[in-house]
Formats: C-alpha cells, structure tokens, sequence
C-alpha cells in the first residue's frame, strides 16, 4: 500500500509541475534493464509518465524539478530518437544536460570506457545515459560509479526505457496489457527492443508472440511451440508463420531489420525477406480493426514495413517517440529525486 500511496502522490506532484521533487524517492538506482523490475514499478513510471506527459504538452515546457542536477549523456553509437529525447527531457526537467558522443571525445584517444565515465563521475553528475554496442557495458559502468546509470541501448541485450515508452504507449491507448495479442515481428535474436520488450510485455501480462526467420530467432525459440517454462523468456509464443503471429493481434510491432545480418549470412536477401516477412497493408488486416502498428524507429521502409503502414491510420510511430520524452523525464525524475534524497 505504502507503494501505491507514493505512485499516487508522484503522479499529483508530477500533474502540478513536478513541484515537489526530491520528496519522493524510490529505492531504484539504475535502470539497466527490465528483467529486475516488479510490475508494480513499471506502473509506477508510467503513472509518472501521465504528469510528465502533462508538463510536455504545455505552451511553455519548463519545470524546476531537477534545476541544479547535471544529466550527461555518452553514446558510443548512433542515435537520434533515445539522444534527442534524454535530452529534451532533462531540459524540461530544469536539469543541465552534457551530451557526449564518443568520436568528439578522448575516446578516440584510446581512453578507456571506465577512465571516461570516471572522469564525467568526477565533474559531480547525477546521472549517466549511455548507449554502448557492447552487451553488458552500462552494467559495468554502474558496478564503478556512485552515479545513476541509464541504458540506453547495449549491443543485442537491453533497451529498457524503449520498453517503457511502448508499453506506455499500449496501455494509454488500448487500456492494461494484461491478456493482449501483441505480435513482434523480425529479427527477435538481435534485437535489444524485442529482449526489453519480451521481459517487459510479460511481466505485464501480455501474450506475446513472435515470428522472424530461424536463423534471428533465439535458442530455445521454436516456430510453433511456447518457450517452456524455466528458460529464458518463457511463456513467449513462437509463431510458425508470421501471418499466424498477427491474426487477431491487439498490437503489431515490427523491428528494424539490421543490414549487417545480411552480411552475416543470417538473411537470404532483403527482398526475400521483405516477401516473407515484411509488414504490408495485407497482413495487418489479419490483426484486429483497431490493432495498434508500432516500430522503435529508425524504419527500412519497403523492408520490413511498408510505407503504406508505417504511414497509415494505424501507425502510433510517432506517438512512440512523444511518449518517449514523457517516459524518459519519469525515469530521470525518478532516479535524480532519489539521489536528491541520498536513497540506497
Ligand atoms: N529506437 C531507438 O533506439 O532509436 P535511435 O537509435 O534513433 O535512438
């Protein structure tokens, strides 16, 4: 109960303009993937996310709620949507944000991922985003510093607050997911989006079904069976066919097909693979009227979806990337609130 109470009173201090941050305080330090968060703690940062969503569709944008915490952002790789939107919402948040991209810096002088995030550590920061292609690297980070630690991105393992804005995303438009169809289509092997939101969906109740080619499918992924109890991501259904995995889905989510795996042999050709597998207006007809069409961005149109999808009236693409700002300020509030309070 004691949780509920502050999910509720985060919520109203978030609705006023997040005036009374540093009140709350949850125990959270890290957010490195969804694997070690409970169900009530996902609720939680998406009732955050409704004050935060709130504040952004406001004329002017700005509140003091994290004035005087420094956010500092270190990609290693790529971005546009997971940068751009950190940093948009610490600006919101009143927060001072550093950005840091690893061919500007002493990266490229040979330093070491530990000395430069020790060194960022050493200009007093509150919290660290990081995207790394290396799976595992924010959890090497956060086992060496004091800061908070967010990942944004690691090599083919966790995308936790992409998670967190898709399952927002579902919940506020469609309602709960508890017992939803939703079918992820692609490269399930490779994909952070889909090992974040496998975890995440799950926890949340949802029936997950996935279908991709054998060759991105993970081990212990059989087309046509459940993923059975005790292995990882048990419970997830394995569609033989990806027509079988959308027919009757709530939610179609469709990964970005990674170039380089054609490279690696794990692909025929993009073509083939378009045939086979790529979204088109006909197979989400299979899916219900009302089915929501997501994609984490960036898109190979033409590829995996087609324009006429990813552009059509069921596409909440860019809902994704609003709610992305709202789910990101929750999780910085969330995390810089607790360092305000000196939290565990
Ligand atoms: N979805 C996502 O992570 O997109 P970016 O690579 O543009 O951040």
């Amino acid at each position: 109960m004691a949780h509920a109470t502050k999910s509720g009173y985060a919520s109203k201090a978030a609705a006023r303009g997040i005036q009374q941050a540093g009140l709350w305080a949850g125990p959270r330090r890290h957010v490195l993937d969804l694997d070690d968060f409970t169900r009530a703690e996902i609720d939680e940062v998406l009732l955050n996310a409704d004050g935060m969503k709130e504040v952004l569709g406001r004329g002017v944008r700005k509140t003091p709620a994290l004035r005087g915490k420094s956010v500092v952002t270190v990609f290693y790789e790529a971005s546009t949507r997971t940068r751009v939107s950190f940093e948009q919402a610490g600006k919101i948040l009143g927060a001072d944000v550093i950005n840091v991209t690893a061919d500007a810096s002493s990266v490229k002088k040979g330093e070491s991922l530990l000395n430069t995030v020790r060194t960022l550590e050493a200009m007093q920061i509150d919290a660290l985003v990081i995207r790394h292609p290396h799976s595992g690297a924010p959890y090497f980070v956060a086992a060496h510093l004091d800061t908070s630690v967010i990942n944004a991105g690691d090599g083919t393992h966790a995308h936790p607050t992409q998670a967190l804005l898709d399952i927002y995303t579902i919940e506020r438009m469609r309602g709960k997911l508890s017992g939803k169809k939703i079918a992820i289509i692609g490269d399930i092997l490779y994909s952070r989006v889909a090992r974040s939101n496998m975890i995440g969906m799950r926890k949340m109740g949802a029936d997950v079904v996935v279908s991709g080619p054998p060759t991105l499918l993970p081990p212990g992924f059989k087309p046509g069976t459940v993923v059975p109890e005790g292995q990882p991501f048990e419970g997830i259904r394995v569609a033989a066919r990806v027509e079988e995995a959308i027919e009757g889905a709530d939610v179609v989510m469709v990964l970005r097909i990674q170039r380089e795996r054609q490279d690696a042999g794990h692909l025929p050709s993009l073509r083939e693979y378009s045939r086979e597998y790529g979204v088109n207006v006909a197979r989400v007809k299979l899916a219900k009227p009302d089915a929501l069409l997501m994609h984490p961005g960036p898109m190979n149109e033409g590829v995996e979806i087609s324009s006429e999808v990813a552009h059509g009236p069921q596409s909440v693409i860019e809902d994704q990337v609003t709610n992305g700002v709202a789910v990101r300020m929750a999780v910085l509030y969330m995390l810089c609130a607790r360092a305000r309070n000196g939290g565990s």
